[in-house]
């Protein structure tokens, strides 16, 4: 098996720091070490497979690389006594992508701690539809709830509404009877929200409060925050009494312009999401609730399918913050 050839998204580090993306044959041999080999049939896109396939060393190390920080498929040889041979899997997350070889090629090599069964009720196309963004929107209602929101509190609020993350996160949350308030820079997506469950629609520009004020109206009895910034600080603000706010992500900005008023005087809370490293019950928790009672009915709906000579148009799409719904990569051709 180590001399199979098998083709892959490779990245490379030309002349003057430049990158470039080609598909490649490369060598099952060449593959970092790990328990278990998986035939990759899905794999999807998401914000940081973007930076990985544009040279962002914040994300990956050094290159030339295969990004992919997803992948579902068929273990095909494992040395690990707790995965089969046969046995359909998927990996999210931990080092895969980043700094290991990841999804955007027809094999990857593991340990056998990354793996987690197939849940029952999802396809492996499905749970690549869900990817990383599927997985941290659930993770992101999981803590809500987790930290006491119950859909009879009141509205929730979803920033970066119809990106991967926002999307899914929507869907879930109107799925679990929250009535849902989307924020969003693409006021003419009015129809895909709504098709997710969203009951009402906020501009980004009405979402980010500029006047300083260091406590606003209490709305939301917990959001889903994606970009970070002034958007987060202005949804922490506008939390009711002891309102839940999880904070996964950085489009906007990485900073964030608040005070310690919300947090003293509602009892808010500010609740970090980390999608990669999210201990392994949970993670079993997470994906069978998505394959479950969370499960999108419309998940075709969200999603956009390419091959990996497809990818990099979508590559530029996420990076100019243009992407709707969730991109879901086939590797069985
Ligand atoms: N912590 C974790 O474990 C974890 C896991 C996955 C993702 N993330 C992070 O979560 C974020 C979202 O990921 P994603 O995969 O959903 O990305 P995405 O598909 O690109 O969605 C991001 C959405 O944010 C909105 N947006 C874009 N630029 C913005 C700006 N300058 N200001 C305000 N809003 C902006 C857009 O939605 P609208 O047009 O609807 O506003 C965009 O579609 C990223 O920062 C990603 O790195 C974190």
């Amino acid at each position: 098996m180590s001399d199979k050839r098998f083709r892959a998204l490779v990245v490379e580090e030309g002349e003057g720091g430049k990158f470039t993306r080609s598909l490649k044959e490369r060598s099952v041999g060449d593959l970092p070490e790990g328990e278990v080999l998986i035939r990759v049939h899905y794999s999807s896109l998401n914000f940081k497979d973007a930076l990985s396939a544009t040279g962002n060393k914040g994300v990956t190390k050094s290159y030339p690389h295969t990004p992919g920080v997803d992948a579902a498929g068929v273990v095909e040889e494992s040395s690990s006594p707790q995965v089969k041979p046969g046995e359909e899997v998927l990996v999210t997350g931990y080092d895969l992508g980043a700094n290991t070889d990841g999804g955007y090629g027809e094999y990857i090599r593991v340990p056998a701690g990354w793996v987690v069964g197939l849940p029952e009720g999802l396809s492996a196309r499905e749970s690549m539809i869900y990817g990383t963004a599927g997985f941290t929107a659930a993770l992101s209602v999981y803590k809500m709830e987790e930290y006491g929101v119950t859909p009879d509190m009141g509205e929730v609020l979803v920033t970066g509404a119809t990106g991967g993350v926002g999307s899914v996160a929507c869907a879930i949350l109107a799925k679990a009877g929250y009535s849902v308030v989307a924020s969003t820079g693409k006021t003419d997506q009015k129809e895909f929200l709504t098709g997710l469950g969203v009951k009402e629609i906020i501009s980004r520009a009405d979402s980010a409060d500029t006047s300083g004020r260091p406590l606003l109206k209490g709305r939301w009895a917990g959001a889903v925050d994606t970009v970070g910034g002034e958007i987060l600080a202005t949804a922490i603000k506008s939390a009711k009494q002891h309102g839940v706010i999880t904070c996964c992500g950085n489009v906007a900005s990485g900073d964030l312009p608040i005070n310690v008023y919300p947090f003293i005087l509602r009892g808010v809370s500010l609740v970090g999401i980390d999608s990669a490293y999210c201990p392994m019950d949970a993670r079993r928790e997470v994906w069978s609730r998505l394959a479950g009672e969370w499960k999108i009915d419309a998940l075709d709906g969200i999603a956009t399918e390419v091959a990996l000579d497809g990818l990099d148009e979508q590559i530029e799409l996420i990076l100019k913050g243009a992407q709707k719904g969730r991109v879901v990569v086939s590797l069985r051709k």
